[in-house]
């Protein structure tokens, strides 16, 4: 082997010029925010270093240990390795996967769509940021519900106008026709997420419809004025996470109409806590799906070869994922039913929390009502103080809803339960409970 000198590639950065290193950034690139779920995350680490307790309720992914992918989807996915794809991937995806995924809409969902209509992806964000991508030009309106999960970034990423319409816990905190209806005038694109994170409710077919009818009226009016159409982006990646009696429905089930203008993103992220194998697909109108499919290309946004083979097995394996579903909805249902309970005989005891019932997903809504009140003394005066006095005090980590676009001060937290066992469950409530009772 051939000795070469080493550069040392730091040596050569610009740490004396911070300013001109950033001017030199895209003003788009300057522009991104972060996650104040990453400050939280930050804050649980610097913790658990100091040798505390924190049960964390933050991270909208699964432990391995608590909740492991299907072991049939693993399996598959090593024999697929084995059998040498490791090749790239059909550009529209691995055609067993498309006429799976196919199958299972039908099955499942009643919905009967064309291949051409099917793209898969790397999960379902590619298909967010690309929907919005192929719709919307610079300028253009996208209307969302907050709080939910990333629209802003996806608006911000292709330059458009972002209304965000804020939903009310009474409705679940998710979006109802009378909410939408003020912009739908103006709207291009309307994101809805249900199961929604984060608040771990579902849309009623009855909400559904009416915000459906407003799309397809408004398409009428538009295609009579020769407007460019409305389009609903409609992200059911918890859809197979339905944990109480409110059964998924999807805009083309209420209303098939909305075929010509629903984008669906879907993937076995969450349902299967597969989050890094990164999975997902688009199902929409073909003409959509085939610029989805270029845009995507460029990006190199394929899901790998043997997770696209063994999801495709899965998938055609009705009873494997009927069993893991039981198992898998029994834990997520025992852990957010846990804290529910407790929440709500901490409520009777007539401390200032309540939450609401859990349907879909892997959250819980839970509401700390300490804004205006004080802890020992000490004001409290925003979620994000609540959030980081339940860290340190009580060692639980959870999620203000201000991180999803929420602006009220209203107490309103997400807690994930995908990240956390029953015992861990169990031994944080009666800190949680001790907080609560200082409060004055
Ligand atoms: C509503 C929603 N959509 C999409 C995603 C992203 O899913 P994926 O990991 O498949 O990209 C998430 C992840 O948290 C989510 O909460």
């Amino acid at each position: 082997m051939t000795l070469i000198e080493t550069v040392d590639a730091a040596h050569y950065f610009e740490p004396k010029s911070p300013e001109l290193s950033s001017q030199s950034i895209s003003a788009m690139a300057r522009g991104m925010v972060g996650s104040e779920i990453l400050r939280i995350a930050g804050n649980v680490r610097t913790l658990q270093a100091q040798g505390r307790t924190v049960c964390n309720f933050t991270v909208g992914d699964f432990a391995p240990s608590q909740f492991p992918i299907p072991e049939a989807l693993r399996d598959a996915a090593i024999e697929s390795y084995s059998a040498g794809r490791t090749n790239y991937p059909p550009a529209e995806g691995v055609m067993a996967l498309r006429k799976a995924v196919l199958n299972h809409y039908e099955h499942r969902l009643g919905l009967r769509y064309p291949l051409e209509s099917i793209q898969i992806i790397s999960g379902a964000r590619p298909g967010l940021y690309a929907a919005y991508g192929v719709l919307i030009d610079p300028g253009e309106t996208v209307v969302y519900p907050v709080p939910s999960w990333n629209n802003n970034h996806y608006a911000y990423l292709c330059g458009s106008k972002a209304i965000e319409v804020p939903t009310r816990p009474e409705d679940g905190f998710l979006p109802t026709a009378e909410l939408l209806a003020p912009f739908i005038q103006e709207a291009r694109l309307i994101s809805i997420n249900s199961p929604l994170n984060p608040a771990g409710t579902m849309i009623s077919p009855e909400e559904l419809r009416k915000i459906s009818e407003l799309i397809v009226n408004e398409n009428t009016r538009r295609k009579e004025l020769g407007l460019r159409l409305l389009y609903l982006v409609y992200d059911q990646i918890y859809w197979e996470l339905q944990l109480g009696d409110i059964r998924h429905v999807t805009p083309v089930e209420v209303m098939p109409e909305m075929s010509a203008y629903t984008i669906f993103i879907d993937g076995i992220s969450k349902s299967w806590s597969a989050t890094g194998l990164r999975v997902g697909w688009v199902v929409a109108p073909p003409h959509i799906t085939d610029r989805i499919k270029a845009f995507l290309n460029h990006v190199g946004a394929w899901a790998p070869h043997p997770e696209q083979e063994a999801t495709a097995h899965i998938l055609n394996s009705i009873d494997v994922l009927d069993n893991f579903y039981a198992h898998m909805h029994n834990e997520v249902r025992a852990r957010l039913n846990l804290i529910y309970n407790a929440v709500q005989e901490m409520k009777a005891a007539g401390l200032p929390v309540d939450a609401i019932a859990p349907q879909g997903a892997i959250y819980l809504s839970t509401q700390f009502d300490l804004v205006g009140k004080s802890l020992d003394g000490m004001p409290i005066t925003s979620n994000a103080q609540i959030g980081d006095i339940l860290l340190e005090q009580a060692g639980v980590a959870l999620v203000p809803f201000q991180a999803f676009g929420l602006r009220q001060e209203t107490g309103w937290m997400r807690l994930s339960v995908g990240a956390v066992s029953i015992a861990d469950v169990e031994q944080c409530i009666p800190r949680m409970r001790a907080i609560l009772e200082r409060v004055k």
